[in-house]
Order: structure tokens, then C-alpha cells, then sequence
């Protein structure tokens, strides 16, 4: 039995009875070569029953000792019709004559042999999606770890020691409050920075989490805010962004992305103008889309290929994390343009399920 790989138009033994089932997996013939692969190119049965190598169509295989057989048919195993799956074949030492109702047989069995591969295929298929989503899953699970490490080590190395150092202010302050106001007021007020301190500490550490603009503005907002404090001042930003309700995560995820974008415009770009969107693509997805006119790079830039920085492939990995996708396109002296599209499955407000 030889099982087709339609993709590379290649016929591979996959089972034979012994002692050839030894070299299952090895034997391979492209479609078109021997009988077998006239069989699979014209899809109909072949039967060679005296001096089979006379036939213009055999080609001899070693490993497969045709010359011990005499006879042979070949028919095409499929699993609907049109729908080739392999072939099959049944050789005689004895001398046979294959009649019709031998072939029909034949080809019977082999396209229930084919039915039980084609269910196969799609039983891994299941699987290997299965897996992926398993991937995916611990994927979300690391990062949210990272997060918290990033979080804990934030409060642990910044925040807590700021309040640490101010309880040791205001004690001294009690202490010397009675005998010396001077003193005490110096360590009020050391104890009142520290205070500021940590309070912008868990701002930062909060605004890592997700941007507190979007909470007040939402996204539009959020975004035409980024395009306004584009810190190259010669370059023109268009914004236009259409409301629309997104799942909050979506929302921070896309956020993120058009700052990089923008952040990378006004870092490398040399832009005049540059614009990003936001819109409905088609009737299932939003697409974002952050275009500039300015020098452009090449994407098999060592550099950029071997992904040394972090923007281009943190954005592509917020894409993935919302199930879109992310295509760069960009040409030296054209400009470059960032599109990332999410489906509205995963999109729309309401659709992330446990957060
Ligand atoms: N809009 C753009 N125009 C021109 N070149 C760009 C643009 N965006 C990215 N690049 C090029 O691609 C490279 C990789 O971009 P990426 O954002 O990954 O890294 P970076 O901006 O150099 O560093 P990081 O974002 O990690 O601080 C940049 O160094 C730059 O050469
Ligand atoms: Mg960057």
C-alpha cells in the first residue's frame, strides 16, 4: 500500500505484508513513476499479468524483489470519488489473470483502507490543533507569571522599601518632636518624598498593567492622544480611528502595538506623515493599520531578521496573544506599514472569557 502526499506529489510504502512491511516508510515513488504512479496519475487500475517488465509503465525496485512475482494489479484507493489517497497492490508468484470482479474487489478494499486514512489525518489534525491550544494556553500562563514576577519585584524592591524608609522617618520625626521641632519637620519632610516616590512607583508599576488612558478615554481617544505626542515634531500624524466595542485586552493589546508603531516612526523613519486606523476589515474583523512615507527598512536586515530588539517582535507576539495576525510591510524609500488584523471572535467585548 502506498500512501499519496498530495503536497509533494510523492507515493511512500506505507504497509505491505512481510517481509517487505521492513522497509515500509522507505520506499517512496514519485506520481507518474512505475505502475503505481500511472495508477495515481490516471486513477484507474492497471493489471500486468505475463512479463511485467515489458510493460513500458514498470519500473523495478529493488528493495520490493519484483522478480519474484509474476503478476500484479494495481487500483487507485480513494476515499471520494477524486479524492486519491494512495494505491494499492497485490502481486502473484503464480501466474493470474486479474478479472474484473478482482479489481472491483480490490478497489473496494481500498477505498475503505483510504476512508479509515483520510479519518485518521483528521483525528491528528484535531489533536495537533489541540496541542497548539495547549500551547497557547501556557503561553498566556508564562506571561502572566512574568507579569507578576515583574509586579512582585516592583513592589518588593521599590515600593516597600520606600515605605520602610518612611516609617524609619516618621518614628525618628515622634521621637524628636517634643525636643527638637527642627529636626522632626527634616524628617517629615524626607518622609513626605519618600511618600511621592512611592506613589509614582505604583503608578508605573500599574500603568504596566494596562494603560490607565484607556480606562478614561478609550481606545479612539487613547490613540489620537499617542499620534499627538509623536516626539519627532516635522512629521504629520493622521489619525482616524472608528468606535467600536473591543474586549479590554484587545484593546490594550492593540493600544501597545500603535505606540510601537508610532514610537518606531519617530525613532527610524525620517517620516513626513504618517497615519494609523483603526477600522472594520470585511464583515468578521478590525484591522489596525500604522503607515508611514518614510525611508522603510528591509525585512532580511540582520538585525531585524535575527529579532536582536524587542518592538517588532513584542508587537508580532500581542497579535498572536489576541488570536490576529501581524504583517510588516516595508521598502527601502517607500515607507513602512504595520497591519495587524484580529477577528471580531476575538475582538468584541465580551469575548474574553476568564480574565
Ligand atoms: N517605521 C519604520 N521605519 C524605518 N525603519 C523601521 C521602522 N520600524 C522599524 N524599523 C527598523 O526595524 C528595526 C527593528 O525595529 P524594532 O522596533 O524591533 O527595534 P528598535 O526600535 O530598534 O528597538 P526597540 O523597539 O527594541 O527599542 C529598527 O531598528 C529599524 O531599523
Ligand atoms: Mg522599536
Amino acid at each position: 500500500m502506498h500512501v499519496l502526499d498530495a503536497d509533494r506529489g510523492v507515493l511512500t510504502l506505507t504497509g505491505a505484508t512481510p517481509p517487505y512491511d521492513a522497509v515500509a516508510g522507505q520506499v517512496t515513488l514519485m506520481v507518474g513513476e512505475g505502475v503505481t504512479g500511472w495508477v495515481a496519475a490516471n486513477g484507474q487500475p492497471a493489471v500486468l499479468v505475463d512479463d511485467k517488465r515489458a510493460d513500458p509503465r514498470y519500473r523495478y525496485i529493488p528493495d520490493l524483489q519484483g522478480e519474484r512475482y509474476t503478476s500484479m494489479a494495481s487500483v487507485p484507493m480513494t476515499s471520494q470519488p477524486g479524492a486519491l489517497v494512495g494505491v494499492l497492490n497485490v502481486h502473484t508468484i503464480e501466474r493470474r489473470v486479474f478479472a474484473e470482479a478482482d479489481v472491483r474487489l480490490l478497489s473496494s478494499i481500498g477505498s475503505l483502507v483510504a476512508g479509515a486514512i483520510v479519518s485518521a489525518r483528521l483525528h491528528r489534525n484535531v489533536a495537533e490543533r489541540e496541542q497548539a491550544r495547549e500551547r497557547f494556553a501556557e503561553r498566556i500562563v508564562a506571561l502572566q507569571e512574568g507579569e507578576r514576577r515583574r509586579l512582585a519585584g516592583e513592589i518588593h524592591d521599590g515600593i516597600s522599601q520606600r515605605i520602610v524608609g518612611l516609617a524609619f522617618y516618621l518614628s525618628a520625626a515622634a521621637d524628636a518632636v517634643a525636643t527638637d521641632a527642627d529636626f522632626a519637620a527634616k524628617q517629615i519632610a524626607a518622609a513626605r518624598l519618600l511618600a511621592d516616590q512611592a506613589l509614582d512607583e505604583t503608578r508605573n508599576a500599574i500603568a504596566g498593567l494596562r494603560p490607565p488612558v484607556l480606562d478614561d478615554l478609550g481606545l479612539g481617544a487613547s490613540i489620537a492622544s499617542l499620534g499627538r505626542s509623536v516626539p519627532s515634531a516635522d512629521v504629520d500624524v493622521d489619525i482616524d480611528v472608528e468606535p467600536g466595542a473591543l474586549a479590554e485586552h484587545v484593546e490594550t493589546a492593540l493600544y501597545r502595538i500603535a505606540q510601537e508603531a508610532l514610537q518606531n516612526v519617530a525613532k527610524h523613519a525620517e517620516a513626513e506623515r504618517v497615519s494609523v486606523t483603526l477600522r472594520q476589515a470585511g464583515n468578521d474583523a478590525v484591522e489596525l493599520r500604522v503607515r508611514d512615507d518614510g525611508r522603510g527598512f528591509s525585512l532580511d536586515d540582520r538585525s531585524v531578521a535575527a529579532g536582536v530588539s524587542y518592538g517588532l517582535s513584542g508587537m508580532r507576539e500581542r497579535a498572536d496573544l489576541i488570536g490576529g495576525t501581524l504583517r510588516v510591510q516595508s521598502r527601502p524609500a517607500v515607507g513602512t506599514t504595520i497591519v495587524v488584523r484580529v477577528p471580531f471572535g476575538q475582538a468584541a467585548a465580551g469575548s474574553s472569557s476568564s480574565e
